[in-house]
């Protein structure tokens, strides 16, 4: 394969994680869990944020307007379609950002424009470039996406893109949006818009690839390879349907394959695995054992041969070190007679930077499980922060959980009873079910008389050994609102009592959120 190298030798890392990656299915994230990630992105060291779309609701202008507070380093950009009231909004939520930025799309494939839009070429051409151009009567940084590019026609694209750079468009980003495109294709693409675009020198050419056909990162390394100086991905590939581009995988291949693409990205890669953990715990989307880069056998060799040949040269099967992605083993932190300071530099080094009642809040979490447990990983301690900072930010938690008893065996009815206190006031109840944990979860929607659906439940180990901490992971429905909870334990049952009752917490949060909203604004 031959590559051409370019001068420009830097591929910006444009990230989506909060916006559409956001996207799938249950990864909803309130503003202070968004905030969280993007303070991550940061350290990270992605050049664009996406945080939002920030027409689309007040939850998703506001944590935009709070990241836009928060980061220093990146762009952040918020999400819009060609009309003025996505323009504005956007603007508006930018407009704290120290550098700010604004995405405007619209589609260009004959399907979406006859089907979907019900416009003509013409009239897309004209919207594109009415709404660059007004944007840019506001501010500098725009980047324009041909939604549907990689099924669109070429010369069309061609035009809108010669137009739009000429209303002011400095970044030119190409979506593979339904996940079609095969690598040579792409490239070409790309080669081809490169070429032909007016001013298509001067701007930075942008991929923007999904995983349908489990391409998204080929498609981008072929568009890099073929000018693109900045591609659009997701932490953990999350996103729509198959999910989008996998930062990870982009940033180590475009690493660890130097010699073929010759460029370099701003990313921290030591900061991957980091980011992979809490966009993880977050979102309650697990990550895949076998997922390059992050999932748990990643750097795992089982065969004998291969075992062998590492032990005498780890070259042999390791083509990059589990350190340079931050994978630094099961790194022991510290025992039960560690002090509250030393735990707060401990969390400061993963990311998490707690004020006090927070800190004081995980510290005594961490000291119990300190007693249980003769060794406390990093994982149990993000897993902690998870669980006690991650979930209802500023408010008391309508539900706590007091006692769980369970009864099993292989000839009854399993069965839970449950103590709990709800808005202050102790209750209790009993339940059956098809196994423990349904036992346990029907007393608890019995005693909240909560009516959500289970929608996901999983349960992984944190760390090796048989005391390892069990960390729980459901998704939960109410009313079209979808949130996950998660819950880490020595036991098993009571981490999964305790990810329900996170869920039911951060419900609740919600539910009081957007009552806010609609009496104040956000
Ligand atoms: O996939 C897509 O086309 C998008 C655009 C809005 C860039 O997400
Ligand atoms: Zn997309």
């Amino acid at each position: 394969m031959s590559v051409k190298i370019i001068e420009d030798n830097v591929v910006k890392i444009f990230d989506t994680t909060l916006r559409d990656g956001e996207q799938s299915p249950g990864a909803s994230m309130n503003v202070e869990e968004k905030v969280i990630i993007a303070r991550q992105l940061e350290k990270l060291g992605v050049d664009v944020i996406e945080g939002g779309f920030a027409v689309s609701s007040e939850g998703d202008f506001a944590a935009v307007k709070s990241i836009s507070k928060e980061v220093k380093r990146p762009t952040v950009v918020s999400l819009a379609r060609t009309q003025e009231g996505d323009i504005k909004r956007a603007l508006q939520a930018v407009e704290q950002a120290k550098h700010p930025g604004i995405h405007i799309f619209i589609a260009t494939s004959d399907i979406h424009m006859k089907h979907k839009l019900r416009m003509s070429r013409n009239e897309v051409l004209d919207a594109a470039v009415w709404a660059v151009g007004y944007a840019k009567k506001h501010i500098d940084y725009i980047e324009f996406s041909a939604e549907d590019a990689s099924r669109s026609d070429w010369d069309f694209l061609v035009q809108v893109f010669s137009e739009v750079v000429r209303a002011g468009a400095i970044t030119l980003n190409v979506p593979d949006t339904t996940g079609y495109a095969i690598p040579a294709e792409f490239g070409s693409l790309l080669r081809y818009l490169v070429d032909h675009t007016e001013g298509g020198k001067q701007v930075i050419w942008s991929a923007h690839c999904h995983n349908d056909l489990g391409l998204a990162t080929a498609n981008s390394l072929a568009a890099v390879a073929n000018g693109a100086r900045q591609v659009e991905c997701t932490i953990n590939g999350i996103g729509e349907r198959a999910g989008n581009t996998s930062l990870e995988e982009v940033v180590m291949a475009l690493k660890t394959r130097k010699n073929l693409f010759g460029v370099d990205t701003n990313i921290v890669s030591e900061q991957i695995y980091p980011s992979s953990r809490l966009v993880s715990q977050v979102t309650g989307i697990p990550i895949p054992i076998n997922k390059p880069i992050v999932g748990d056998n990643a750097f795992a060799h089982e065969a004998g041969i291969h075992q062998d040949g590492v032990l005498k040269q780890k070259l042999t099967y390791e083509i990059m070190t589990p350190e340079s992605v931050g994978i630094t083993g099961n790194r022991l932190v510290m025992g039960k007679h560690s002090g509250r300071h030393a735990f707060g530099e401990r969390l400061k080094e993963l990311g998490f930077n707690l004020n006090k009642v927070d800190l004081n809040r995980a510290f005594l979490r961490f000291k119990e499980l300190a007693d249980k447990k003769k060794e406390v990983y990093d994982e149990d301690i993000e897993a902690i922060v998870a669980e006690e900072i991650l979930r209802l930010p500023g408010r008391p938690d309508r539900y706590e959980l007091l006692y769980l008893n369970v009864n099993s065996s292989s000839n009854a009815i399993p069965s839970a009873t449950v103590r709990m206190r709800v808005d202050g006031q102790e209750c209790v109840d009993h339940s059956t079910g098809d196994g423990v944990v349904d036992a346990c979860y029907k007393v608890i929607a019995k005693i909240t008389g909560s009516r959500c659906h289970l929608v996901r439940y999983s349960v992984k180990a944190i760390t090796g050994g048989a005391d390892a901490q069990g960390e729980v992971s459901c998704l939960l429905e109410d009313a079209g609102l979808r949130v996950s909870g998660q819950g880490a334990h020595t036991d098993i049952i009571m981490a999964s009592a305790l990810a329900y009752m996170n869920a039911l917490n951060k419900l609740e949060y919600r539910k009081h959120y957007r009552q806010m909203v609609a009496k104040e604004g956000p």
